[in-house]
């Protein structure tokens, strides 16, 4: 049975999220909550291994399908081994990037069937969906022009514009389908003021438990 807050944490490659996934984990620690902090694909030794393979720039040739089910698989394994006994034992837990970067990324970036994107990772997550998801709203312009400068791309970063673009839009949409589940923050913003966006939306939420 759930007990633990489950948080993740959206928004375009290079859009800040990091900063601000480790701004709530201090934000709970704070409260005197237990955290997990933890990054998809990835986050378990399985799932290492398969998101070496996803971000592998060499591997051109992989298909939009097996892409979609590796994510997924990632996503089965991390739930498993971690996100769901952490909850059970009443920890906070935080997820760079989770179900959402599916359906950005797969079924509006690599167009693939919406509804067949999320029941596959419907499946991966035992229906098991974040209390709260902070999306940083960041236009693909900005956010990539800022990754591509620190550091070398990775697969996805290669992406043409265009798939990005489709991937902001797929947010958008998210957003306005999930308005209760999915915060939106304007990335354009300071750390600070994001920082205190997502503290008033914390506690909020705290108010309403
Ligand atoms: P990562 O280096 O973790 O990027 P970021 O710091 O932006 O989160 O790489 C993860 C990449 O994988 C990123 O480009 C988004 C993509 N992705 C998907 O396409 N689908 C997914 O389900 C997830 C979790 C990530």
């Amino acid at each position: 049975m759930k007990k633990g807050l489950f948080i993740s944490i959206e928004g375009l490659d290079g859009s800040g999220k990091t900063t601000q996934v480790r701004y709530i984990q201090e934000y709970l620690q704070r409260k005197g909550i237990e955290t997990l902090l933890l990054r998809e694909p990835g986050g378990t030794k399985i799932g290492e291994k398969v998101r070496d393979i996803l971000l592998d720039a060499r591997n051109t040739e992989m298909d939009s399908v097996a892409e979609m089910l590796l994510y997924a698989s990632s996503r089965a394994q991390i739930m498993a081994e971690k996100v769901i006994p952490a909850l059970e034992e009443g920890t906070a837990v935080i997820c760079d990037r989770f179900i959402d970067s599916s359906i950005a990324y797969q079924g509006y970036g690599r167009q693939l069937d919406i509804n067949e994107v999320y029941n596959v990772n419907f499946t991966a997550v035992r229906h098991i969906l974040p209390d709260i998801t902070f999306f940083l709203d960041q236009h693909p312009d900005t956010s990539l022009r800022r990754r591509k400068e620190a550091s070398t791309a990775d697969r996805l970063e290669n992406e043409e514009m265009e798939f990005h673009n489709r991937v902001y839009i797929g947010y958008k949409e998210l957003c306005s389908r999930y308005p209760e589940r999915i915060k939106v923050l304007d990335a354009g913003k300071s750390i600070e003021e994001i920082g205190k966006e997502i503290t008033e939306q914390l506690e909020s939420f705290f108010e309403r438990m």
